[in-house]
C-alpha cells in the first residue's frame, strides 16, 4: 500500500516513518512532502493509495488545508494528523469528507496501520455507494421515462439498452421490457381480435340476412326455401361455434378453466376422433392411420379437453397439408408416467419465424392462406388445455417437410 505523509515538522516525519517501517505483514511504502504543494504534486504524479494530512503547513492552515486536498484530489482517502488540542478542527475534516483523524502523539503501529486500512476501504465502499446511487437515479429516469411511454399507449418503449452492469438494476430495467413486450403482444392480439370479430362473425350474420331475406320472400311451400334454411342453419352453428371459442378461450386467459379428469382409455379416445375426421380427410383425398400405443394406454384426464386437442391437431393436419396426404396420429408411452401423441404431416411444415407465436391465441401463419377461413384459436387452445394437464405441447417441423404436432401429458395430472 502507498501512503503519502504531509507534515512539515521533521521530527514527526522521521517519527510516522520509524513507526511504519516496523509495520509487519504487507509493507507499506511511504512518501513525504513538507508543504501541501509539494504534496499535490506527489499525488499529481503517482499512484496513492491514503494520504495522512497534517493541517498546519507552511503553505496552508486549518480546516483550509483539508478542503484544498480534497478539492485538488477526491479520488484519495485522507487521513488528518492531529494534536489533542486540535481535535475539534479534525472532527470538522471528517464532517467534510476525510476518514479518520489520528493524534499524532499515539501514531504507534497498528493503530496507524488500522486507521489506513479501515481509511482505504471505508473510501472504496463510498466511491462504489455514489456510484451505485448515480445509476439507481439514472435507472429511475429510465424507468420513469418507460413508464410515462407505456402509460400513452407506447409499448414499442425498451430501456434495458441504455442500462448497465450485470446486476439488480440491469435486471428492472430487463424486466420492464419484458413487461412492455408482453403489453405489446397482447395490444397485437387486440387488435387482431377485433379485425377477427368483424370479419368472422359478420360475414356469416350477413348470409343470415340475405337467405332470410330471401326466405320472406318466398312462399311457404317455395321449393328454394328449404336449401335457405339450410344456409342459415349452418352459418348460425357456425356462428355458434365461434362464440363457443371465444368463450373458451376468456375463461383460459380469465384463469378459470376446469378440468373434470376420469379414467380414459388413450387408444379408444384416438380411434374415435380419427374415426370422426375420416370423413373430412377422406373428402380431400387424404387417409387419417393411428398407430396406438403398444404398452398400458390409460390415464387420468378430462377426456372431452384431451379429444378437443387431438380433434385440432388433426383437423389442421388436413386442412394444411396436401390431398393424397397419410396423416399418422402415433401415440407411445416413452418416458414413464407420461404419454406423448404425435400428429405428423406431410404438408408445407411452419417456418422458423412462426414456430414461437404458434400458440398464441388469433395467430394464424403462411399456411392459413391456402388453408381458408379460420380464428387462430385453434393451437392456442391446445395449448391451454396440455397445460392445464401438467404437459407440453410443440411442434417438430422443416419448412417444405410437413409438421409434426407432439404433446405430452402426465398419467395423473
Ligand atoms: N399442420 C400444420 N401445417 C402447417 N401449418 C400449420 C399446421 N397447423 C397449424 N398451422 C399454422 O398455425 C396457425 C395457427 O393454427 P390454429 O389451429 O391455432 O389456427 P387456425 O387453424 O388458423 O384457425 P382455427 O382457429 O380455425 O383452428 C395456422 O394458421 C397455420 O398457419
Ligand atoms: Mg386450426
Amino acid at each position: 500500500m502507498d501512503i503519502l505523509l504531509i507534515e512539515d515538522n521533521p521530527v514527526e516525519r522521521k517519527l510516522i516513518a520509524a513507526v511504519i517501517s516496523r509495520v509487519k505483514g504487507k509493507p507499506l511504502n511511504l512518501q513525504c512532502a513538507d508543504t501541501l504543494q509539494k504534496g499535490l504534486d506527489i499525488l499529481q504524479a503517482l499512484r496513492v493509495d491514503c494520504v495522512l494530512l497534517d493541517l498546519n503547513l507552511p503553505d496552508s492552515s486549518g480546516i483550509e488545508t483539508f478542503r484544498r486536498l480534497q478539492a485538488g484530489v477526491p479520488s484519495v482517502p485522507i487521513v488528518v494528523l492531529t494534536v489533542m488540542h486540535d481535535e475539534e478542527l479534525a472532527l470538522q475534516a471528517v464532517g467534510e469528507g476525510a476518514q479518520d483523524y489520528l493524534f499524532k502523539a499515539q501514531a504507534e503501529g497498528s493503530l496507524l496501520v488500522r486507521a489506513v486500512r479501515y481509511a482505504v476501504e471505508r473510501h472504496r465502499m463510498r466511491a462504489e455507494l455514489e456510484s451505485y446511487t448515480s445509476r439507481l437515479g439514472r435507472h429511475m429516469q429510465l424507468l420513469t421515462r418507460g413508464f410515462s411511454r407505456v402509460a400513452r399507449g407506447d409499448f414499442g418503449v425498451r430501456i434495458a439498452g441504455d442500462s448497465d452492469g450485470h446486476d439488480e438494476l440491469a435486471a428492472l430495467a430487463h424486466g420492464f421490457d419484458g413487461m412492455a413486450e408482453q403489453l405489446q403482444r397482447l395490444s397485437q392480439q387486440k387488435a387482431q381480435f377485433y379485425s377477427m370479430v368483424t370479419h368472422d362473425l359478420r360475414s356469416p350474420i350477413h348470409t343470415i340476412l340475405l337467405a332470410s331475406g330471401a326466405m320472406e320472400q318466398m312462399r311457404a311451400d317455395d321449393a328454394g326455401r328449404a336449401p335457405m334454411v339450410g344456409v342459415v342453419r349452418r352459418k348460425a352453428a357456425q356462428l355458434m361455434q365461434l362464440v363457443d371459442e371465444l368463450q373458451e378461450v376468456m375463461f383460459i386467459e380469465g384463469g378459470q378453466m376446469k378440468l373434470f379428469p376420469t379414467r380414459t382409455d388413450l387408444n379408444q379416445l384416438l380411434a374415435t376422433c380419427v374415426e370422426d375426421l375420416a370423413s373430412q380427410a377422406e373428402s380431400r383425398g387424404q387417409r387419417l392411420r393411428l398407430e396406438p400405443v403398444q404398452e398400458d394406454a390409460t390415464l387420468t384426464c378430462d377426456s372431452l379437453k384431451i379429444y378437443c386437442v387431438v380433434e385440432n391437431l388433426v383437423g389442421n393436419a388436413i386442412r394444411y397439408s396436401v390431398a393424397g396426404d397419410t396423416i399418422v396420429v402415433r401415440a407411445s408411452a416413452c418416458r414413464p408416467g407420461l404419454l406423448q401423441i404425435d400428429v405428423t404431416d406431410h404438408g408445407p411444415g411452419i417456418g422458423v419465424e412462426e414456430k414461437d407465436r404458434l400458440f398464441e391465441p388469433f395467430f394464424r401463419g403462411r399456411a392459413s392462406d391456402a388453408g381458408g377461413r379460420g380464428t387462430g384459436l385453434g393451437l392456442g387452445i391446445c395449448h391451454a388445455f396440455v397445460r392445464a394437464h401438467g404437459g407440453s405441447i410443440w411442434v417438430v417441423s422443416e419448412p417444405g417437410q410437413g409438421a409434426s404436432f407432439r404433446f405430452e401429458i402426465p398419467r395423473q395430472p
